[in-house]
């Protein structure tokens, strides 16, 4: 069974359950308040899942994506980097997994992250948001977002119709 089939099972424990749960998790809602400001335009996001389980599968909570995120949120303080979660990007078979989100440009959907992987996302998502061509350089581009890379995903206007 997949990490995705067990979330839907989860989910459907109810939204009671959930709301607890976000509540414990997500902090305070001035902290997101805080994290969303950081939305607009031409800014990049870190969306991390925090549902992912680590190597082990362990069931334990805090899950493990959700304490990259928190890495993740924690390296990006002081930057105008966004930090969000998702619950299950469906890639679960990779680990922890996140994207890299910037309007209008390529989407980037990484896994096999760790617990540690919070400052590389940032810096990658840093190389991101300088980018005059919106993708992602690959110089300079840390390690775990060139081994990890799963998937770019164009933005419409980069689609073209076959001849
Ligand atoms: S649980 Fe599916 S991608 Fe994290």
């Amino acid at each position: 069974m997949s990490q995705e089939t067990c979330r839907r099972r989860q989910n459907s424990a109810g939204p009671r359950v959930n709301r607890a749960r976000r509540m414990t998790l997500n902090g305070s809602p001035a902290d997101l308040a805080a994290t969303a400001a950081h939305d607009g335009p031409g800014k990049v996001t870190i969306v991390v899942c925090s549902s992912c389980r680590d190597e082990t599968g362990s069931e334990a909570q805090p899950c493990a994506g959700y304490l990259l995120g928190l890495a993740t949120r924690e390296a990006a303080i002081n930057s105008d980097i966004a930090v969000r979660q998702v619950e299950c990007l469906g890639n679960c078979k990779r680990r922890l997994s996140a994207a890299l989100l910037r309007e209008g440009c390529w989407s980037y959907v990484f896994g096999d992250l760790s617990h540690d992987s919070g400052p590389d996302l940032v810096a990658g998502a840093a190389l991101f948001a300088g980018a005059s061509d919106g993708l992602i350089p690959w110089r300079g581009r840390p390690e775990a977002l060139k081994r990890g890379l799963v998937a770019r995903i164009p933005p419409h206007s980069a689609l073209k119709d076959f001849a």
